[in-house]
């Protein structure tokens, strides 16, 4: 006997971006399928077809029915950059910052990142399963139904594996952020630290994780050795990501462009080349606009972006220090207000174009049959409520892999 299938009926809207292709870009990229009075019908952990209420067929079988009046469906949520496994929080930093301290030079000081380093090697491997369990509720509770997460707080062997570990178990898609900082016992040294990450972690990281980060910056890693570090990591047969352009052009573009990376993320001190670059390009750029208001940073070109053809994707960078804030509904508004994206730039922009930078768009970020029944139901009668309705109640149902959470 077969499981009951999962009909949400009667919804007022089902909004989804159109066709099959992915990444999306152009006028591709704000194109949204709308149908009114609409149902989603569910078989397992797949979608077996969407449509209109009045051309909804009599269902045989066990039909288990979800009221949808009043609410409207969207693609469950694909957070394609955060950094879930870490231990401790920074409120006393966030403290200081809000008096005027500097983020960078708070990082200089052995803060910042440092002092999440610490805190999440203490952790150790129970505290960090536990710390990423409770971050993926918050993020499902915001309609995320698909997480990445990045390791990086571990900077050394143990942690390392530990987060990237916690992640993978927790259902997310693990990549190892190796190369994040120089943690303290190779203080002055970045390339005797890659040193040994690559000798001594990278093999049993790329047992575990689906892609490497790097932290391409003034203060982390330079262009040469985020080289070092890609080129291994894309030889252990990681996909390749990049922290780029956070506070300073230093690069991360045209190595991403070159080494065929699937992302560069963050983007803030982006200009006009590095626009032009990444839109002749198949890397991604992944837009993060609750870190850049949370430490009050100017927002990135998104909409230069998108105008030049660029592949757009929107994330929360969830993390400690920069941007403690797990709500893609959230960065949707600020997408809209901040960045100037479309409400249906912003949805494709954290739907099929976040699933493609995991890899995983051919069964991710659609309302469509075949594809993967995550579901996000909205307490609106419009589906732009999702950028519209800023820090609102929004999330009223979320339907993981074919279940109702
Ligand atoms: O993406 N910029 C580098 N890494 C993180 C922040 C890490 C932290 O402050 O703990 C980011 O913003
Ligand atoms: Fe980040």
């Amino acid at each position: 006997m077969s499981a009951p299938r999962l009909l949400v009926r009667d919804l007022a809207q089902l909004a989804t971006p159109a066709g099959r292709d992915a990444p999306l870009r152009g006028a591709a990229l704000g194109t949204v399928d709308v149908l009114e009075d609409a149902y989603v019908l569910c078989a397992g952990d797949t979608i077996e077809a969407v449509g209109r209420m009045r051309d909804l067929l009599p269902l045989d079988g066990d039909v288990v029915e979800v009221d949808g009046r009043g609410r409207c469906a969207i693609p469950g949520l694909v957070d394609c950059h955060t950094h879930a496994a870490f231990g401790g929080d920074r409120v006393e930093e966030f403290s200081l910052r809000a008096g005027g301290a500097g983020y960078e030079e708070l990082h200089a000081r052995g803060g910042g990142i440092l002092s999440t380093v610490r805190a999440t090697r203490a952790a150790a491997e129970d505290g960090l399963r536990t710390a990423v369990e409770r971050h993926r509720g918050w993020m499902l509770a915001q309609g995320t139904t698909t997480f990445e997460s990045k390791s990086g707080y571990g900077l050394d062997h143990d942690t390392e594996l530990a987060s990237l570990r916690a992640v993978r178990d927790a259902g997310g898609v693990p990549t190892w952020l190796g190369a994040h900082a120089v943690p303290p016992e190779f203080e002055g040294d970045a390339d005797g630290y890659l040193d040994f990450a690559l000798t001594e972690v990278l093999l049993e990281a790329a047992h575990i994780a689906e892609a490497a980060d790097v932290f391409l910056e003034r203060g982390a890693f330079d262009a040469v050795q985020a080289r070092r570090y890609l080129e291994a990591c894309r030889d252990a047969g990681l996909a390749l990501r990049l922290h780029g352009d956070q506070f300073t052009e230093a690069g991360a573009i045209p190595l991403a462009v070159e080494l065929g990376a699937r992302s560069v993320d963050h983007l803030e001190a982006t200009g006009d080349d590095g626009v032009r670059a990444l839109a002749a390009s198949g890397v991604v750029g992944v837009v993060l606009p609750a870190s850049a208001l949370f430490l009050g940073r100017p927002m990135p070109p998104a909409r230069a972006l998108a105008d030049a053809g660029a592949a757009v994707a929107l994330a929360t960078d969830f993390n400690p220090g920069s941007a403690f804030c797990e709500s893609l509904p959230l960065c949707c508004s600020l997408a809209a207000t901040q960045l100037k994206l479309a409400p249906a730039e912003a949805l494709a922009a954290c739907t099929v174009n976040a699933a493609h930078v995991l890899g995983r768009a051919d069964r991710l970020g659609r309302l469509a049959p075949g594809y993967r029944a995550d579901v996000v139901l909205l307490d609106a009668p419009d589906w732009r409520y999702l950028a519209y309705h800023l820090a609102g109640q929004l999330v009223a149902g979320v339907v993981l892999a074919g279940e109702l959470r």
